[in-house]
């Protein structure tokens, strides 16, 4: 079944269309953006679609689902936050948001909230050192960075996230 050709047909084309046909190859990172848009982690299966699309290995496109740490090959939660913990950003607090953020969702580190809808995880530097605790998330979206943030406001955020999520339920009844 060819999950990301039946759901994103129109997507797909203009993202072959922004690159010759001879290097269609190139395509790669936008169409692994996209198989990960909606579920915030990349399927085995996406991962054949876009080799055949591409006409390149799956071991490729496997490849480079590994080494970026933007690409999730396991599930997670719909957004999934990383929050710099690298030593100038410790200096200004961010373990210690780190734990409460994580203490509040009742999770660890490395974990998805009960509902699915927010992964939270530690990573190093994000080029704001001066503007800890801070984070970037993907979400459907896309991504987006957040500085000098605490808690209470992040947890205001991902409110607003799970009532966004539930408006949207609501539609597509
Ligand atoms: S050390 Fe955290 S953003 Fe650079």
């Amino acid at each position: 079944m060819n999950d990301l050709l039946s759901k994103y047909p129109e997507e797909i084309k203009t993202i072959l269309a922004k690159y010759p046909s001879e290097q269609k190859r190139s395509a790669v990172m936008p169409l692994l953006f996209l198989a990960q848009r909606k579920e915030g982690y990349i399927r085995e299966q996406a991962l054949s679609e876009i080799s055949q699309i591409l006409d390149i290995q799956e071991t490729e496109v496997a490849t480079l689902v590994g080494f970026y740490t933007l690409f999730h090959d396991g599930k997670t939660g719909i957004y999934h936050i990383q929050v710099c913990t690298d030593l100038c950003c410790a200096l200004r607090g961010s373990e210690d948001f780190l734990t409460g953020l994580c203490e509040a969702l009742e999770i660890k580190p490395g974990e998805t909230s009960q509902d699915g809808m927010v992964t939270v995880e530690e990573v190093k530097c994000l080029a704001a050192c001066d503007k800890a605790p801070m984070f970037q998330v993907q979400g459907k979206d896309g991504i987006s960075y957040h500085e000098n943030c605490n808690v209470d406001n992040t947890l205001e955020m991902i409110q607003e996230w799970r009532e966004s999520g539930a408006a949207e339920q609501e539609e597509t009844k």
